[in-house]
């Protein structure tokens, strides 16, 4: 059986028990990490640690556990699992307490941590781009919070299933916010163009390719694309812990055709990064 981590302690999958009051069941209250492992190593483990604790800090939820304890248990979970290419799963939620909307006074936070055995991007798709569908973003106005409250995300990932598309994009008031697990990219005229972190998910990998294309000079603007901006782009990706970056080749209907040149760069640049 599988090995999880629990509150300091790592133990059978079913043998981990977490109180029906827990807030994070309860309420949603809890943030998350999903930090991908390539050859039995957490990658980019700092980034999703800090992320990680400014979501606590925001919800005032005290860290039991500091990044360097936490990667300690989650090298041990990976070891035992011998989970060598996938992702660890980490959850902080304000613990079990009575069910009262406020904070409780006295509460122990739960930490827990599982590993789950997840492939590379499947490499057809890498190569001839992903077909996407837009769908309202109808999610609270504090999206830069890492909550487990995703139900707006699996809602609509099922919708782009349903429609056959691969995923949803949100758009909020006309322009494309992030995917429902990923964030978004286009290229028009050589230039990237990305949303802001205003209300969307500051995306590690996000950040990462915003470095890369930094150390690349190329030009970006973190601005909002309208949906009937589209027409006018030439490439289009999406960036995830799971999907790397991933090419788009359409939305709605609107053909982007295959991963153009910027977006192979940066792809290239960021399996480098991994390979590293
Ligand atoms: N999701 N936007 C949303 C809404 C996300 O849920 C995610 C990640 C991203 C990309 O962030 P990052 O590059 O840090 O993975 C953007 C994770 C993988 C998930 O919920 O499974």
């Amino acid at each position: 059986m599988a090995k999880v981590f629990l509150n300091g302690e790592i133990v059978d999958e079913g043998d981990a028990r977490v109180p029906i009051t827990d807030r994070g069941l309860v309420f949603a209250d809890a943030v998350y990490e999903v930090v991908r492992v390539y050859r039995g190593e957490p990658f980019l483990w700092r980034e999703h640690m800090e992320r990680m604790e400014r979501g606590a800090r925001f919800l005032e939820i005290p860290l039991p556990f500091g990044p360097e304890e936490l990667r300690e248990y989650a090298l041990e979970l990976i070891e035992l699992n011998e989970c060598d290419l996938g992702v660890v799963y980490i959850q902080l939620t304000r613990g079990p307490a009575p069910r009262l909307h406020r904070f409780p006074e006295r509460v122990r936070p739960t930490t827990f941590m599982f590993t789950q055995e997840v492939a590379r991007p499947d490499r057809e798709l890498v190569r001839r781009g992903v077909d996407l569908v837009t769908i309202p973003d109808v999610r609270w106005g504090l999206c830069e919070v890492k909550t487990v409250g995703l139900l707006p995300n699996v809602l609509g990932k099922e919708e782009a299933a349903k429609r056959g598309a691969f995923d949803a994009l949100f758009v909020r008031d006309g322009v494309i916010t992030e995917g429902t697990s990923s964030n978004f990219f286009a290229v028009r005229d050589g230039r990237l163009i990305t949303h802001p972190v205003d209300n969307i998910l500051p995306g590690v990998t996000r950040a990462k390719v915003l470095e890369i294309a930094g150390g690349l000079g190329l030009e970006v603007q973190e601005r909002g694309l309208r949906i009937d901006e589209l027409r006018a782009c030439d490439e289009a990706f999406l960036t995830g812990t799971v999907l790397e970056v991933m090419p788009v080749r359409s939305v709605d209907g609107i053909e982007l055709g295959p991963p153009g040149a910027l977006t192979r760069r940066l792809l290239e640049e960021y399996e480098g990064l991994i390979e590293a």
